[in-house]
């Protein structure tokens, strides 16, 4: 077991390019079972996520090599149909072979998917998609056995679930005939998976819309492909600094894409500059963060509920009052006990968190409970008064490439200690 050891209170101060995007590799690692060609990622971030996700694909015959953030993938050999539970839990978006599993070889066998615990992850809109394509799918307890190459079709979603897009995507894209997705999601994450999809000679349009149309019965070839920047990384380390004070810059983010998070901090006094390809934020340590209007987590592109945990956390400490609303997962403020350890002053109810400023944060022994959640406690240390030690590490290594260098290079005082789980503290 390893744990962060965070001394806080150290203003951070420089410039570096953020990591390529765990929610864009991931489904674009699924996509290249429609590759009939090796396929070549570059900017790829070394996360336990997309270790799992290179797993699958060897597990379903593909060859994989990773040679520091390029991965090649040889998916010529891809003819198995089972993913074993064990490879499943590793992660929730696992669901994600499904649909390019169905597409390419017919035939799916998996179980339902693990991951982080942000309440129930149905995936009723997964199957629904895939069976309007065409395909047969039953489920057998937490089996799912899928059979039937896709025909195209009609697929409305009944919610704009980035994953259900993703999946309806992949399998139509194998499918006989042409689709048309309605309530697609919109995430930039869609629209670098449209742009992959068409590099490999796939015909998709529309992503970034709300209606996204494939062009059924193309063979794909191989190709190469560079990942988008991590928009969700970028609005932890723009919190980190709202936190500590100090001077970021943030290379490889596009500024559109992190705007509700700008809107935030600059409401809250900082200073933000906002460019195509960076985002700068500055802090001045002596004034405190103020309250701001509502913050309500949405689809792309309302607030992203994966920066509502890191955000918090940076505002937990400052004058004024912000009141959190949370629409998009039943249960994603188990931070909210963790930064209480700390001090911060967060009643919640239901889908409502209160957060009223308090002048300082304090350091203490804290846990990840889940990805972003870990996120936002690296965040509050950062900021907090005195030495913090968090745990819980597995959960922040999904998603955050060495958290501790990237914070270290903008002159935090955080190491990682390895450590048996009793040993795990930080030196006094
Ligand atoms: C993706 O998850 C992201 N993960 C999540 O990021 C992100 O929080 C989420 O989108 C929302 O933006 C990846 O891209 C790998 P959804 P996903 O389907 O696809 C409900 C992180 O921290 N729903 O858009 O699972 C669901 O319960 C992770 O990087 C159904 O009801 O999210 C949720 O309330 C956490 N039925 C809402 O839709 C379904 O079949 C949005 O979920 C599918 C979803």
């Amino acid at each position: 077991m390893s744990v962060l050891c965070i001394h806080g209170g150290t203003p951070l101060e420089g410039e570096l390019m953020v990591q390529g995007a765990k929610n864009s590799v991931l489904p674009i690692l699924a996509a290249c079972l429609l590759a009939r060609e090796p396929v070549t990622l570059y900017n790829c971030p070394k996360l336990t996520d997309v270790a799992a996700a290179l797993d699958i694909l060897e597990q379903l015959g593909c060859r994989t090599l990773r040679e520091g953030h390029t991965v090649w993938v040889d998916p010529r050999l891809a003819c198995a149909t089972v993913v074993t539970e064990e490879r499943m839990r590793a992660m929730r978006s696992s669901i994600i072979f499904l649909g390019p599993m169905l597409a390419r070889m017919g035939e799916a066998h998996m179980t339902y998917p693990g991951g982080c615990e942000l309440g129930p992850r149905p995936i009723d809109l997964h199957l629904k998609a895939l069976r309007t394509l065409g395909c047969q799918v039953t489920e057998e307890g937490c089996a799912i056995h899928a059979t039937g190459h896709p025909a195209g079709g009609e697929v409305h979603l009944a919610l704009p679930s980035v994953g259900a897009t993703e999946n309806a995507m992949l399998c139509a894209v194998g499918a006989g005939g042409d689709t048309t997705i309605t309530n697609a999601a919109r995430e930039p994450e869609i629209v670098a998976l449209q742009e992959f999809l068409n590099t490999l000679g796939a015909k998709v349009q529309g992503a970034g819309s709300s209606v996204i149309s494939v062009e059924g019965g193309r063979r794909l070839g191989g190709g190469s492909f560079t990942v988008m920047g991590d928009r969700i990384v970028a609005a932890t380390l723009l919190s980190a600094v709202a936190a500590a004070g100090g001077r970021v810059r943030l290379r490889g983010t596009d500024w559109r894409q992190v705007s509700t998070v700008l809107t935030v901090f600059h409401q809250a006094g900082c200073r933000v500059d906002s460019r195509r390809d960076s985002v700068a934020l500055a802090r001045d340590p002596h004034r405190p963060l103020r309250g701001v209007p509502t913050i309500r987590t949405a689809p792309y592109p309302g607030f992203p509920t994966d920066a509502q945990a890191p955000v918090m956390a940076a505002l937990a400490a400052g004058q004024g009052r912000t009141l959190f609303v949370e629409t998009m997962f039943d249960s994603r403020y188990r931070h909210v006990e963790q930064l209480q350890r700390m001090g911060a002053d967060i009643t919640t109810a239901g889908q409502v968190a209160l957060v009223r400023g308090v002048p300082r944060l304090h350091g203490g022994r804290v846990e990840a409970t889940d990805l972003r959640g870990g996120g936002a406690l690296a965040v509050a240390a950062l900021g907090a008064e005195g030495e913090s030690t968090l745990a819980g590490l597995h959960h922040v290594d999904r998603g955050y490439e060495q958290l501790e260098q990237v914070l270290q290079g903008l002159g935090a005082k955080v190491h990682r200690v390895e450590a048996l789980p009793e040993e795990a503290h930080c030196a006094q």
